[in-house]
């Protein structure tokens, strides 16, 4: 069976929402899946005046885990067209597991959501996809054949 990560970056729920649908969908397609997040970087004091959604049930993740899994999927929300600086700062903590490959070939892809319609979703998707090849992961997308 194989073993698939959801790991997720979420200051207002909406990617959360989405980290349980998306692992709800590998579980039906016979994966084990664990949902897990990365940590908070903005100050509690500056999150909690912005209203964000402190209380998830996912765990945080920790590194050293990811190479336990097949295959990898990421969520964050769009910041200004890109990833958010929390996921990035996690995974900019894998200098090790890149120097020893220790994901290469397994599966990775990506999840986001925006604001407005055109703030910048592809471009936060594919701007993650390089992050992928360094890691020697093997990058999956839906298909356009995709009804959904
Ligand atoms: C600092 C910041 C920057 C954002 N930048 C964009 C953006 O460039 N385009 C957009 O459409 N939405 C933007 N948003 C909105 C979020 O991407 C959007 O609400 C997302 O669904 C939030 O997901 P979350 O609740 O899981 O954090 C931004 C939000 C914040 C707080």
């Amino acid at each position: 069976m194989a073993r698939v990560l959801v790991l997720y970056y979420s200051s207002y729920g909406h990617i959360e929402t989405m980290a349980h649908a998306v692992a709800e969908g590998a579980r039906a397609a016979d994966a084990e899946v664990d949902v897990k997040r990365v940590p908070e970087l903005v100050p509690e004091q500056v999150a909690r005046a912005s209203g964000y959604k402190l209380d998830q049930a996912a765990p945080i993740a920790t590194v050293d885990e990811l190479p336990g899994y097949d295959a990898i999927i990421f969520g964050s929300g769009t910041r200004f067209g890109s990833v958010t600086s929390q996921l990035r700062n996690f995974i900019d903590q894998a200098g090790g597991l890149w120097a020893r490959g220790a994901l290469n070939g397994k599966v990775g892809a990506v999840f986001t959501s925006s604001a407005t319609q055109h703030g910048g979703q592809e471009s936060t998707i594919l701007g993650y996809l390089p992050t992928l090849m360094h890691l020697g992961m093997i990058a999956v997308g839906l298909p356009y054949a995709f009804q959904g």
